[in-house]
């Protein structure tokens, strides 16, 4: 399966990418969380990138394309993907569906993640990650066990971190160049019959069932 997960910061991509990676066994290949690696291994792609991420601006289109078609040439992509936050702009469609073209692997299907704004804010500002694995928690809805306690993921003591971008001014301007240069890709991929849509307000486990729902026939 080669799927992609569309949605605004928040609608909880990286979530439910993170459940369909044990049960599909296909890697999840989010390019924020490759331009974090390099952030974080202070390369200079990482430098670069670190300036615009913390502005809430996009990465341009050939660094992010040379990063995904490096990745999706690994052999644990060549059974299918998950591309989360990616493509986000059409020049990226369009480099994808030629990247795709080059190795016979066409797209499945594009699987759009719809929340409301407000709702965004509060998800993403509430985001906290423990700093050992990266797992993902909640303050308002998915809470870390209290002080002194362990990550239920890698075991290690939580020390909880917070995404340097995940500050409402920052996040309202991520929705803002979602609006302008990522929605257009609703349209890209209905145009090529390829976009399923789904209603990502509700419980993780609500939201897991109905993108299940969607891959059955194409798994
Ligand atoms: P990236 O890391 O891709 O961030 P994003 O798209 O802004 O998405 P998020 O990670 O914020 O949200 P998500 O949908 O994964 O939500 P999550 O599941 O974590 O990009 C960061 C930056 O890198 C960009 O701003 C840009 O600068 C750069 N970049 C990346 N890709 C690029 C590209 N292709 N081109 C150019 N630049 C690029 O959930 C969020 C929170 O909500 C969590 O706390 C979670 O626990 C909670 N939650 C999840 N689901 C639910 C639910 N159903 N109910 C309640 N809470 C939920």
């Amino acid at each position: 399966m080669r799927i992609v997960f569309l949605g605004a910061p928040g609608s909880g991509k990286g979530t439910q990418s993170q459940r369909l990676i044990e049960r599909h066994g296909i890697p999840q290949v989010s390019t924020g969380d490759l331009l974090r690696a390099h952030v974080r291994d202070g390369t200079a792609l990482g430098r670069r990138a670190k300036v615009v991420m913390d502005a809430g601006k996009l990465v341009d289109d050939a660094t992010i394309l040379g990063m995904v078609r490096e990745r999706l040439a690994q052999p644990d992509a060549a059974r299918g993907f998950i591309l989360d936050g990616f493509p986000r702009t059409i020049p990226q469609a369009d480099g994808l569906n030629t990247l795709l073209a080059d190795i016979g692997q066409p797209l499945d299907v594009a699987i759009l993640f719809n929340v409301d704004d407000d709702k965004l804010i509060k998800r993403i500002s509430g985001r906290r990650s423990c700093a050992h694995c990266g797992q993902v928690f909640n303050i308002h809805n998915l809470p870390p066990a209290g002080p002194g306690s362990r990550c239920t993921q890698c075991g290690e003591p939580l020390q909880l971190m917070q995404r340097p971008d995940d500050n409402e001014a920052t996040v309202r301007h991520r929705l803002a160049v979602y609006n302008e240069q990522t929605r257009p890709l609703i349209d890209y991929y209905r145009a090529r019959g390829l976009l399923r849509e789904i209603d990502a307000d509700a419980a993780v486990d609500a939201v897991t069932a109905r993108v299940e729902q969607i891959l059955a026939p194409a798994g």
